[in-house]
This record gives C-alpha cells, structure tokens and sequence, in this order.
C-alpha cells in the first residue's frame, strides 16, 4: 500500500497515449475558431498536471518553441518523462511532486497554458482545489487552461458500473493490477448474465460494459479502481473555473464551434430558444447525451471581431494528414453525422495534396479560387481538422526552432520501438502535435533515413528485428506463424508506406 498515492490507483503504470487537445498550437486554434483571442505559443510557457508517461508532454516540449513543465506524483511516470524530455534536449522540467507540492512552489515561471488530461474526475475535491490554486497562481492573464472531464447526464444511468468494479476490487482486492482488473470485469460479466432489474431501466450499461471491455487493462485500472470518482455538470464545472478567475470559450472539440450541427432539426429549434451560451451548452449534453468533455477556459475572454477571426484562419497553415482520396467526406458529431459537399471539399483537398502535401494557407486558395467565400472556407477547415485529415501547422519561424528537437525525439522513439512498442507517436514540429506511427511505421522511416530506398531494404530492416526477438506479425488477433505470410504482408506494408506514408511524414517534417 502506498501512502503518497491518496487514493489514485498507482498499482500498475498508466498506458503511453497521446492527446492533441493539450498541444499548445491545437489549443490556439480551437480559441481562436470560436472567436477569441489565444494565448501566445511561440515562445511561451506551458505546463501539464499529471502527465502519466508523459507521452503529450514530451511531444509538445519538442515541438512548442517555448518552455516546458510538468508534474505527476507517480515516480515512474516522472522517470519515463524525464527520459524522453533528455533524449529530446527540449530542456522540459518534469517534477515528481503532488499537485499540492506543485502548487506551492515559487519556482515555475507564469504559463501560457496549463492543461490536465484525465485528472479532474479521478481525484479528491481537495486535489481539484490543488490544482485550481495552481492555475490561480501560475496562469497568465490570456492564459489557457484544458480540463476534460466525465460528465452528466450521460454518464447517470451507467455509474452504477464503476461502483460494481469498485466495489469488487475493495472486497476481493487480492494479485496483481491486471489480475484485478480482470477479476473485477468477470464479475461484472456474470453479474449481466445474471439480469438485475437495474438493467431494465439502464439497458445502455451492458452496451457500455462491452464497450470498456475492449480496453487496456492498465487504462480500466486507472479509469475505475480509484478512490475518487466524481462526476459533474458542466456549469458546476464552469462556476470552479470561474472562482479562479477563469471563463468557459470553446471545447477541444473544432467542430461544436458550428452549433447547428451535431444536432437533430428539433433540438436545434429547441437549443436555438436558450439564449445564455452557458446554459445551452448545458442543454447540449442532454441532447448528445454527452459523457466526457473537454473544456477549454481562459482568465480574461477576449472577443476577436468576425473579420480577425477569419483572418487569422484562414492565414493559417494546413497540412494534409492522408492522400486526398482517402478522406471521408463524413464526421460523426453529436448524434448526427455531417456530410461535406463534394465540390467544395475535393478541390480543397487536391490543393492541399499539391507539391508533396506542402502546408498551404487558404488565402493562397482564395488566390486562385477568387469565386469561394472566406467563410466556407473557415467553415472548411474546421469540418477538416474536426475529421482529423488536416492540421493547422505553426509558422515557418517555430517549425525551424524546434526541428532539431523534434529530430532528436523521434530518433529516440524509434530506436526505443525496436524493443519496446509502447510509444506509437512521434512529434511533428510543423503541426506542434503527435502523429501516429505504429512500430512498423517507425522502423521503415528510420531505415528510409539511414540510406535505404527500396521496399525489401525496409522489409528486411523490420524482419531481422523480429527474427532476432521471436515475434511474428498478428492479423485479426491472430499470430502468424508461417514465415512467408510474414514477409508478404511486411513487403504490402511497406510499399503501402514508401507510396502513400513517407510523402506525409515527410511533409510533417518526422
Ligand atoms: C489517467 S492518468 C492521465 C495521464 C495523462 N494526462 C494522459 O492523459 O495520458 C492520471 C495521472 O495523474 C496522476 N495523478 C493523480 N493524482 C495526482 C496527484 N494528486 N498529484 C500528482 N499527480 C497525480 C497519476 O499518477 C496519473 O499519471
């Protein structure tokens, strides 16, 4: 039992995810789409509470050309941090302190941003009350701050879930975290087989249940095997913020800047008669049934007029993430999904595809296309960023400041995959964000960069590590033992990457 833990679940380490919502550059954009004035990140400070492995942190000291902090009271998570944080030699300070300790040092400068991913659920009130002294503290007027959250209503009819594998885990607590975990899951299982009454009213708990049983043991130990667990109204959550002097803007979420959308006809013709903002983004979580939010607050709102708000889009850089033709002209938003006109889209994407994906403003599109109006095109590239085919990028000045840290990164990682596939990103210095490379991905980019051109060069690079390690390729979940099946579909993979893969990465500056 530990006792700095206060009640988080520190059995077991925390999974090696990645979150563009903490991005600096992402969190500018999102501030800036919904008409106010962002905070600097070119050259600012950033911090993040509770980093976990410190995967986003990481990514984002390497590619902000500012200053990086953190803290989690988790020494392994403090260690892997601090590992990649020297590998990069992006100078990010990552404590192994509280976020009670955290927030009485006098020796942090004052952020920019300061964001908290999976925090705020998970810990005591008076840890919200920590980490909101933090923020009262260390947050510059203008500044940012990202909180996600799980939230009411959605989660009401299936809470009573986590209060089972909690209460399984503290009466029969016994082995190791994943042990537990899959103790406390069986349980449940047997429980539905069972059919309790509850589940009658709340037929949406065994649909969630299946749904949270395609998790990582480590993620459903850390979700739902700690002391606190507190769900909130939005506006409770909004009146917190607001005791630090901070105001609700936008969500992490580009595309519920479009209120229209997301939404049947009805609830729009509802939603449209709640004038105050804050109570109809309230009402929205009833109509989306929303269960998690990521919120993004500011201390000192500013309104950015309607032309300085298309301007500053539309100056901005995107880069496109896939080949044209793979993009969905879809996004699934709130309980509707939205369709992209074909002909505003397709010549939107060729363009961007243009010279090798270089980022390209959407003056330079209006440049050429006289005809279009400036706010489609706003309107486009948040449907764009939304469906995570395109990125809006940092200015050419940052990309140069932080390439050589990006490099050195993304160097670590993937000689770190060749024996340990846990770190699936690497860090773009042109988005400011991580993109993801899985292991296979990472080994042909970094054989590619040390000389090698053809597809059975990165093939052989690929299978002479898994030889050496006794590993074999999995489809479907299966392993494949037969050799040959192993090289052919390593052989698709590769050209798939060499054609399609490497122009993007390259592009991405990876
Ligand atoms: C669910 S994880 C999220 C990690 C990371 N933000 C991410 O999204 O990958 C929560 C993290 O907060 C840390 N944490 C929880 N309570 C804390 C506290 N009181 N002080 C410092 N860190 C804490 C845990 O160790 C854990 O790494």
């Amino acid at each position: 039992m530990n006792s700095w833990n206060e009640g988080y679940f520190t059995d077991s380490t925390y999974t090696f995810g990645y979150y563009r919502e903490l991005s600096p550059n992402f969190i500018r954009w999102c501030l800036t789409l919904k008409g106010f004035v962002a905070p600097e990140v070119d050259g600012g400070c950033h911090c993040e509470l509770g980093i976990g492995q410190g995967v986003s942190a990481n990514i984002h000291a390497a590619t902000s050309a500012g200053k990086f902090f953190g803290t989690d009271f988790n020494p392994a998570h403090a260690a892997n941090a601090q590992e990649l944080a020297d590998a990069s030699g992006s100078n990010a300070k990552f404590f192994e302190d509280s976020f009670e300790e955290f927030a009485k040092r006098d020796d942090l400068p004052q952020f920019d941003t300061i964001t908290f991913h999976g925090i705020w659920s998970w810990v005591s009130d008076e840890n919200r009350r920590h980490m909101l002294d933090f923020v009262r503290k260390h947050l510059k007027s203008g500044g940012a701050v990202y909180c996600s959250y799980n939230c009411l209503p959605g989660w009401a009819p299936v809470a009573p879930f986590r209060e089972l594998l909690k209460l399984h885990d503290t009466f029969h607590a016994g082995g190791n975290a994943d042990e537990r975990v899959k103790a406390a899951m069986s349980f449940v299982d047997e429980f539905i087989a069972a059919k309790p009454a509850y589940l009658e009213i709340a037929p949406a708990f065994a649909e969630r249940f299946e749904q949270i049983k395609k998790h990582n043991p480590h993620y459903i130990a850390h979700e739902y095997l700690n002391l606190d667990w507190d769900l909130m109204y939005f506006t409770d959550v909004v009146d917190m913020f607001r005791d630090a002097k901070l105001d609700f803007a936008a969500t992490a979420l580009p595309v519920e800047a479009l209120e229209r959308l997301g939404v049947s006809e009805e609830a729009w013709a509802f939603l449209r008669k709640v004038g105050d903002p804050l109570f109809r983004e309230q009402m929205r979580d009833y109509f989306v049934n929303r269960q998690f939010r990521k919120d993004l607050f500011v201390r000192g709102l500013r309104r950015l007029s309607p032309f300085e708000l298309q301007r500053k889009i539309l100056e901005t850089r995107y880069v496109l993430l896939r080949p044209a033709e793979d993009v969905t002209l879809k996004i699934a938003t709130g309980t509707v999904e939205v369709k992209l006109t074909e002909e505003i889209y397709r010549p939107l994407l060729e363009f961007l595809q243009e010279d090798n994906f270089r980022p390209k403003t959407f003056v330079e599109y209006l440049q050429r296309h006289p005809d279009t109006k400036p706010p489609a095109l706003v309107e486009a590239a948040n449907l764009l960023v939304s469906g995570n085919s395109v990125m809006p990028c940092q200015s050419e000045a940052t990309v140069k400041r932080v390439k050589k840290t990006c490099e050195r990164f993304n160097a670590y990682v993937c000689e770190r995959s060749k024996v340990n596939e846990s770190i699936k990103f690497l860090a773009s210095p042109v988005t400011g964000m991580g993109i993801s490379a899985n292991r296979f991905q990472q080994i042909f980019l970094s054989t590619y960069k040390a000389g090698e051109r053809s597809a059975d060069a990165l093939v052989k690079a690929v299978w002479d590590m898994m030889s050496r390690q006794g590993q074999r390729i999995v489809v479907n979940g299966e392993k494949v033992d037969d050799v040959d099946k192993n090289l052919t579909q390593l052989k698709s993979a590769a050209e798939t990457f060499l054609s399609k893969e490497l122009p993007i990465f390259k592009a991405l500056q990876l």
